[in-house]
Formats: C-alpha cells, sequence, structure tokens
C-alpha cells in the first residue's frame, strides 16, 4: 500500500518533454549542432514531476544532469528525425508536449560513410535540406484531448513571431523569449518569457530563474489545459 502510494503520481497523465539539442552528422566524426544546454527543458521536467505528471522526456545533447524519478521516463536521441520518431511514438500515450528542445533546422543532404578528406586547398560546400518540423506534425495530428507547447526564441519582433508559429504550427501555447535580453537564453540560469495563446493577450512573466519559470508554465498549463 505505501510503495502503490509513493509510485503512483498524483495524475496519470503523461507529458512528453523536449529537451537540448539535435546533432546531424556530417561523417563519421562531424556534425552540426547547436549551443542548447538542455537546462529549460530539464527545469520544465523536474517542475512537471513535482506538480504530480508522469514525464516522458526526450533529451538531445544536454549539459546539465538528467533527473531521476520513478515516474520519468529518459530516451536519448541524436538527430532531429531519431528525436520526431521518439516524440511520435511517446505522444500516442501522454496528454502534451512541450518542445523545449533546439531542433536543427537542417541535415546534411547525405551522411559520408567515410570521414571527409581535404580536396588541395579548396573550400567545401555541405548541401543541407530542411528537417521535419515536430511540433508542427504533432498540432496538426494532436487529438482533442491534447495540447502542444513550443518555444519561440527571437532576437527581433517577439510578439509577431511567436504569435505566427503559434499559428502555423497549430500550438496550444508558445512560450517566447527575446534572446537578446541579458537573463535570458542560451545556457543561463534565468529566462525572461511571455506567454502566448491564441485569442488571448500575451501573458509577460517576471524575470526568474528556469526553475521558477518552469514552475509557473506548469502552473499556467494546468490552469488552461
Ligand atoms: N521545432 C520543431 N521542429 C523543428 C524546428 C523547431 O519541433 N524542425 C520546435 C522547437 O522545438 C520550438 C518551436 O518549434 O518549440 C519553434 O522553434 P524555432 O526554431 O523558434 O522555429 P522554426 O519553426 O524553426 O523557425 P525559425 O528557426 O526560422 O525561427
Ligand atoms: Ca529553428
Amino acid at each position: 500500500e505505501a510503495i502503490t502510494t509513493m509510485l503512483t503520481p498524483a495524475k496519470q497523465e503523461t507529458i512528453v518533454i523536449t529537451a537540448g539539442g539535435t546533432r546531424e552528422a556530417i561523417d563519421p566524426v562531424r556534425f552540426i549542432g547547436n549551443r542548447s544546454t538542455g537546462k529549460m527543458g530539464m527545469a520544465l521536467a523536474n517542475a512537471a514531476l513535482k506538480a504530480g505528471y508522469r514525464v516522458h522526456l526526450i533529451v538531445g545533447q544536454v549539459e546539465v544532469a538528467v533527473p531521476k524519478s520513478p515516474h520519468l521516463i529518459v530516451e536519448r536521441v541524436e538527430t532531429t528525425r531519431d528525436m520526431l520518431t521518439a516524440v511520435e511514438r511517446a505522444f500516442t500515450t501522454a496528454t502534451g508536449l512541450i518542445m523545449a528542445a533546439a531542433v536543427a533546422d537542417y541535415a546534411p543532404a547525405e551522411v559520408a560513410t567515410q570521414k571527409l578528406k581535404k580536396q588541395g586547398d579548396a573550400g567545401l560546400t555541405i548541401q543541407l535540406q530542411q528537417n521535419p518540423d515536430i511540433l508542427a506534425t504533432m498540432g496538426a495530428n494532436k487529438r482533442a484531448d491534447q495540447w502542444v507547447v513550443g518555444f519561440a526564441a527571437e532576437t527581433n519582433d517577439l510578439d509577431t513571431y511567436a504569435t505566427r508559429k503559434l499559428m502555423t504550427k497549430q500550438a496550444d501555447l508558445i512560450i517566447g523569449n527575446d534572446v537578446t535580453q541579458v537573463g535570458a537564453g542560451f545556457g543561463t540560469d534565468t529566462n525572461i518569457v511571455t506567454l502566448y495563446q491564441n485569442g488571448q493577450a500575451p501573458v509577460r512573466l517576471a524575470p526568474a530563474t528556469k526553475a521558477e519559470v518552469a514552475a509557473q508554465i506548469i502552473q499556467f498549463i494546468q490552469q488552461r489545459f
């Protein structure tokens, strides 16, 4: 009885959360990556667990520790395509998705099976092709009882771009942040975010630690969805 209680979260609902950056191989020793540390995604996973959700965490490249909990499933992926496959599978039994991962927009059109060698003094051109959009895919395929949340990290025109992403990706919520602001964005321990919902005035959260911001986002989700 005691053990059952301990292992049963308050809610039976699962949230799928992606964190960190995806990597796209160029050849066996090289890849295209980004500066994501996974801090915001990990903070959201911790906040969701604290709020009593089960969490299915799908992680790319991260520089922070992954939480441990009996209510947490952790899956590691490398590429954007791997992440899409993992998200599609996990989402079927989940109520929500939070795409906190920094997804590579492009991948090399072909991955060399052997290490690329220099060709004299000539430069190198790598042909890139656009990756699938995980959030938009899930937004288009979600059931009526499911919700999807994305981020919009912008350097300019945050309101315009965040609102546009809300529409084009059929997201229920976009968490926007202006990465040029001090105390926001990649690698920082704090964040300054604005919450965008269809037909609602943007909700600007006060600057706070990523842990505090994550707790407020989870609370917002709990209240609205
Ligand atoms: N995203 C995704 N799949 C992609 C690209 C982005 O799921 N291939 C998600 C991100 O995880 C984030 C949201 O979409 O939650 C917005 O990502 P962002 O990079 O800001 O948007 P893009 O659509 O890639 O547009 P751009 O980079 O041109 O601003
Ligand atoms: Ca992008």
